[in-house]
C-alpha cells in the first residue's frame, strides 16, 4: 500500500516506465471504463492490450475475475489509453493506490481524463439505465489521495468539457441529464436514511468509485469529464429489494448503447 509521498511517486513512475517499455511513449487521454465499455478500444487504430498483471506496481484487484487490462490505440493521431477495470477503496486499497494509474498517465503527458462508473439513482424521475453526465461530486470517501504538496481548488469536473459532451449527446440523440455524483467507500449499499441524507446534500447519484481519480487528475492538471450509469434507484426510492441480475442487465444494455458512440465522444473531448 503506497501511503507516503515517496512511495506514491515511485510507484507511479514505475507504472509509467512499464507502460513505456510496453510501447506506450505518450498518452493524450486516459479513459477509465466500467464493465461493458472496454470494447470501445477495438475502434482505436492499432489497439493493443496490456494486462494489469504485466504491471507489477499496480494494485491487485481482490474481486475474482476482475483482473482487468489497459488497451491503447490511436484516434485521429492522438493516443488513447483505456483502463478496463479499476480497484476500489472497499477492497481495502488506499486512496493513493486507486489513483496510481491517473498519476502514471499524467507522467506520460495525458491532458484529458474520462471516467465512467455505475451508480444508484437518487432522483425518481430518471429511469434506470440513464447515463448522467457528472457535473460535480461529493467526496464522502475518507483518506487522502492528494499529496501534501498538491493543491486542488474548485470542482475537478471541467465545465467546458461538460458542455462539449452534452452538445455531443444532443447531436447523437442521447441527451443525458447532468448531476452530482456522491462517492462513498462501500461496499454496502446505502440505507434509506442515508439515501435521504444524500438527496438533502444535493447528490443525484451514489456510487463507490471515481471521486479520488477525478481529484488527482484535476490536481495534476488534467481536464476531467465523465458519465455515470444510473443502474437502479437507491434504497427506499422504489418498492422491493434490489435484484442484482436486473442491475447487471440494465448496466449491460446502457453500456452497449454508449459503446457505439464512445470513439466520437473521445474525439469531442480531445477537440477541446
Ligand atoms: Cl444504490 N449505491 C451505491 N453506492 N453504488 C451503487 C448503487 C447504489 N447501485 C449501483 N451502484
Amino acid at each position: 500500500q503506497p501511503v507516503d509521498t515517496a512511495q506514491t511517486l515511485d510507484r507511479a513512475a514505475r507504472i509509467a516506465d512499464t507502460l513505456r517499455e510496453q510501447g506506450v511513449e505518450q498518452v493524450d487521454l486516459l479513459a477509465v471504463l466500467g464493465s461493458g465499455l472496454g470494447g470501445v478500444a477495438d475502434a482505436l487504430d492499432g489497439a493493443r492490450s496490456i494486462p494489469f498483471d504485466r504491471i507489477e506496481d499496480l494494485p491487485r484487484s481482490t474481486v475474482p475475475g476482475h483482473a482487468g487490462e489497459f488497451r491503447v490505440g490511436r484516434l485521429d493521431g492522438r493516443t488513447v489509453l483505456v483502463q478496463c477495470g479499476r480497484v476500489h477503496l472497499y477492497e481495502g486499497h488506499h486512496p493513493r493506490a486507486v489513483t496510481l494509474a491517473v498519476r502514471a498517465a499524467a507522467q506520460l503527458g495525458a491532458s484529458h481524463l474520462f471516467l465512467t462508473n455505475a451508480s444508484g439513482c437518487l432522483r425518481t424521475e430518471w429511469a434506470p439505465g440513464t447515463w448522467m453526465r457528472i457535473a460535480d461530486q461529493l467526496d464522502l470517501q475518507a483518506g487522502p489521495a492528494l499529496l501534501a504538496t498538491e493543491r486542488s481548488s474548485g470542482t475537478p469536473w471541467c465545465a467546458e468539457l461538460g458542455r462539449r459532451i452534452d452538445a455531443f449527446a444532443e447531436r447523437n440523440g442521447l441527451a443525458w441529464p447532468s448531476g452530482v455524483y456522491a462517492g462513498l467507500v462501500g461496499p454496502t449499499y446505502e440505507t434509506p436514511s442515508e439515501v435521504r441524507a444524500l438527496q438533502a446534500f444535493g447528490a443525484d447519484a451514489v456510487g463507490m468509485s471515481t471521486v479520488k481519480e477525478a481529484a488527482v487528475g484535476h490536481a495534476l492538471g488534467l481536464r476531467v469529464a465523465g458519465l455515470s450509469c444510473l443502474t437502479n434507484l437507491a434504497a427506499g426510492l422504489a418498492p422491493g429489494v434490489l435484484a442484482h441480475e436486473e442491475v447487471v442487465d440494465v448496466g449491460g444494455a446502457a453500456a452497449a448503447r454508449l459503446a457505439t458512440v464512445l470513439p466520437d465522444l473521445f474525439r469531442a473531448l480531445l477537440a477541446a
